[in-house]
């Protein structure tokens, strides 16, 4: 086997995902590593670098061999944004690492969006609000509650920067990842150095934010000796995995949106031009190529909410799926699609870790609705499925009223849940426009970054001439009866979340 391949690497939540490509786009192997996420707290949210390392080194030491006579072009990363992580002068790891899904910062995000002069003043600065998943308010949550471990720190990375700096032991982000800390001037892509002097912060903690697609480095001795990359091979900028995934599935061209369905849910479409974020609803970020940008939403619980249901009630199809060899996903999904649509009225909110597109909530709760005596386990499995479909259609309603530009002909759906097809089937159903699958789909933010890393190591002159690699797949069309069914249970949803508010708070 010669020519050459790129790889990339996804720091998830659930776990790390490593793929190789070859020249023409091919998916040459992937491997998976999972690691353990901390929750010390009630809306607590942490992981251990070291995890994601060991992790990330044990997946390329699994897929190297299968690369021999392959000569790597470049490494690129995707990864879980917002996530702090606190490394001292040493460059040793201060803390266990604090998670875009954690939810302890409500009172320093406050702080922030004050000290910026209000919420208008701070979208003038960053263009986002300050939202409790973002790096800002967990830094100065440190600097509040742990002081010693903020005096200590020295460099502030999101997480995969910190396997990059393990790779080559650069200290660097890029644009979309440097977006998600909510300190960082989108429009222009530079920090927002003034505001973070405002709210104490020393604007040196900061790394250099690289355009994805930049050269950062070159794999160490060391860390060749621990992955079986060769010596030298570059090492990419990467992107945050709700950007980068988005770029994956071809969608850089405006208008077009994609579903991600990973632990989190997010519904993204790719921007030409910077997007003013007037009342801070959605996530607006730099892109993945030079001078684009991202406009999404994010639910919190998407994939991982269906995670959650086969941990806490799916133990008879995990003990299936180990003595048949299947996924207790599918076996679940079998449950799921002998059920009709709609659950038979049984609706389940998925805010199981508060939610953010578009409550914005953090002390949100999840629930199941409307249970009556014939509910059984799988219209729960498929009341989990369409919960998540209809807080995504949410997101994608808000989306489509604030980009006058955005096209709804269809949804490209990717991530991990993409691969059930009664999914699928729902968001047909519920969002009443086909849905698509392309080729790399199910792989979320590995093969945006391998994609990225094409264009760093030349094998693609840049992002645009990567589209057409990415060819459809499935097809699945919304079933006409169905289509009104879901609009009347989507409406119901809607109203629940106001009917519980007074319940979720303290
Ligand atoms: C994006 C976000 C999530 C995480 C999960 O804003 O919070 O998608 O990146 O991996």
């Amino acid at each position: 086997m010669s020519g050459k391949c790129v790889l990339g690497i996804d720091v998830g939540t659930s776990g790390c995902k490593i793929l190789a490509v070859d020249e023409s786009g091919k998916i040459l192997g992937s491997a998976v590593e999972e690691y353990p996420c901390y929750a010390p707290r009630e809306g607590w949210s942490e992981q251990d670098p070291g995890d994601w390392w060991n992790g990330v080194a044990k997946g390329l030491r699994k897929i190297m061999p299968s690369l021999a006579g392959k000569t790597v072009g470049a490494v690129g990363f995707s990864g879980q944004m917002h996530g702090m992580v606190a490394l001292d002068a040493d460059r040793n790891v201060v803390r266990r690492a604090i998670l875009w899904n954690d939810q302890r910062t409500e009172k320093q995000c406050a702080e922030i969006t004050e000290a910026a002069g209000g919420r208008d003043a701070l979208l003038g600065i960053t263009n986002n609000r300050m939202l409790t998943g973002y790096t800002g308010g967990k830094i100065l949550w440190m600097k509040e509650n742990e002081p010693e471990n903020y005096a200590k720190t020295r460099y502030i990375l999101n997480p995969k920067d910190y396997i990059r700096y393990r790779l080559c032991g650069e200290i660097a982000t890029d644009v979309s990842d440097a977006s998600g800390t909510g300190l960082y001037n989108v429009k222009e892509r530079k920090w927002a150095s003034g505001l973070m002097r405002k709210i104490g912060l020393d604007p040196g903690l900061f790394p250099k934010a690289v355009e994805s697609t930049e050269a950062v480095g070159r794999v160490t001795r060391e860390a060749a000796a621990q992955t079986g990359i060769p010596e030298g091979t570059v090492v990419a900028g990467g992107g945050g995995d709700a950007v980068i995934s988005t770029t994956g599935l071809g969608l850089i061209k405006p208008g077009r949106v994609g579903v991600t369905l990973g632990t989190s849910g997010v519904v993204a479409m790719g921007l030409a031009s910077f997007l003013p974020n007037p009342d801070g609803k959605l996530q607006v970020f730099c892109g993945n190529a030079p001078g684009t940008y991202n406009a999404m939403g994010v639910t919190l619980s998407a994939a991982g909410s269906y995670q959650w249901f086969r941990n806490a009630l799916g133990d008879y199809e995990a003990a299936r799926a180990k003595t048949e060899g299947v996924s207790a996903f599918r076996l679940l999904d079998d449950e799921a699609s002998k059920v009709p649509p709609c659950s038979d009225g049984l609706v389940f909110l998925p805010y199981l870790t508060g939610e953010r597109a578009p409550l914005n909530d953090p002390n949100a709760k999840g629930a199941f609705l409307g249970i009556t005596a014939r509910h059984r386990k799988g219209h729960f499995a498929r009341a989990v499925l369409e919960g998540v479909a209809f807080s995504l259609k949410q997101v994608y309603d808000l989306i489509m009223s604030v980009n006058p530009g955005a096209s709804s002909d269809e949804i490209v759906l990717a991530g991990g849940g993409a691969n059930s097809p009664v999914w699928r089937r729902i968001f047909a159903d519920t969002f009443g426009l086909p849905v698509r699958t392309v080729y790399g789909s199910a792989e979320g933010g590995s093969f945006g970054a391998a994609l990225a890393a094409g264009v760093t190591a030349g094998i693609w002159p840049n992002l645009e001439a990567t589209v057409p690699l990415i060819r459809p797949e499935s097809r699945t069309e919304p079933v006409g009866a169905n289509v009104p069914s879901y609009a009347a249970q989507y409406r119901k949803y809607g109203k629940f979340y106001d009917a519980l508010k007074w319940s979720f708070s303290d």
